[in-house]
């Protein structure tokens, strides 16, 4: 039994299999091959993208999607161990995961502690604390089936995933071609798990990948890592840059996203101060202009005339309602993948 809380628990071999058979199916239809099967999805944050994308991909398939956020009447999950259970909690991971996967044949978790409802960065603890990644890591430790990483603080693999098969629906083979991952201001502290995945599969794909941001907003050196050495394997590169208009030559892809800076994990009131300089990182039509005819991509939820310019986000060479749509004929490729093979 294989998870999928990361692409990097993959091969670049197993990935492209996965994107490919996503885009057989969305070319030429699907099959029901998850017919009697069910999803069992828990979102602890808010989404519409990733909650549609895998009712509808379980549908297509033949199969049930059962929605159990927070909220919809389940009991609030302990998930520490060795705890005096009299306080807010009801229920332990430890029978609750068990039982649900006795009636399941995968479950789906979202939780991040940065995705909120909130039009302020919210209180996190240090990123060294965040990272573990307690919630989605405890569901795994007490699943019978195959768990998927709806999105954690670390990684978001639907969304990287997704996006590798738009860039090769769009461009035919990615490999050599100019991939720019940009940060964009944004008001609040946005979590880095998009960002990650995103930087692994340009980098899974063989592209020439810049991640261009300002200073002091770096990536997880461990993360850095990783991308860097799958970069070498599939023939491709990987480079910073703290300039966007140097990032953005001859590019053919931009991709933006905000995340919050790593070291203010913590601190928000000190990144906000640095953060409210920086509205200046917007996408717009004169940095376009300085790339290869680039396509825009962006994950969405975006803020318009924040993170990009309208005029950028209207343009034919925004590609992120496909983006959005390809998520749902991944996630069918990645659950068909998972489960069958369980
Ligand atoms: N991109 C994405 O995951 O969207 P949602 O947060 O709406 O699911």
């Amino acid at each position: 039994m294989k998870h999928f809380l990361t692409t990097t628990d993959y091969t670049q071999q197993e990935l492209m299999k996965i994107i490919k058979a996503a885009l057989t199916m969305k070319k030429s239809g699907c099959k029901k091959t998850l017919q009697g099967k069910i999803l069992s999805m828990f979102f602890f944050n808010p989404s519409l993208r990733t909650r549609l994308s895998f009712i509808v991909a379980m549908d297509k398939l033949g199969g049930l999607a059962v929605d159990l956020s927070s909220g919809s009447g389940n009991f609030p999950f302990e998930f520490e161990e060795n705890v005096i259970m009299d306080q807010g909690t009801i229920e332990h991971i430890k029978e609750a995961i068990p039982v649900v996967s006795r009636m399941s044949d995968a479950i789906a978790v979202r939780a991040s502690d940065l995705v909120t409802t909130s039009s302020e960065s919210v209180k996190v603890p240090h990123w060294n604390k965040v990272k573990k990644d307690t919630v989605i890591r405890g569901f795994t430790k007490y699943a019978k089936v195959p768990v998927i990483n709806m999105e954690s603080n670390v990684y978001h693999p639907c969304q990287g995933l997704g996006d590798a098969m738009t860039i090769m629906e769009k461009l035919g083979n990615p490999k050599g071609k100019k991939y720019v991952l940009t940060w964009a201001y944004h008001p609040k502290a946005l979590p880095m798990a998009t960002v990650n995945s995103q930087l692994m599969s340009a980098c899974d794909l063989g592209m020439e990948v810049t991640v261009a941001y300002p200073e002091g907003w770096d990536l997880d050196e461990e993360i850095i890592n990783s991308a860097k050495a799958r970069a070498k394997q599939a023939g491709g590169s990987l480079q910073f840059s703290n300039s966007q208009t140097d990032a953005f030559k001859d590019a053919q892809i931009v991709c933006a996203k905000s995340w919050g800076a790593m070291k203010y994990y913590g601190a928000w009131d000190q990144e906000k101060k640095i953060r409210e300089k920086l509205k200046h990182w917007i996408i717009d039509k004169t940095k376009m202009n300085l790339t290869n005819n680039a396509y825009f991509m962006h994950c969405l939820p975006v803020r318009r005339n924040v993170e990009v310019t309208d005029e950028v986000l209207d343009s034919p060479f925004s590609i992120v309602i496909d983006q959005a749509e390809n998520r749902m004929w991944i996630q069918m490729a990645i659950l068909d993948y998972l489960i069958r093979s369980s």
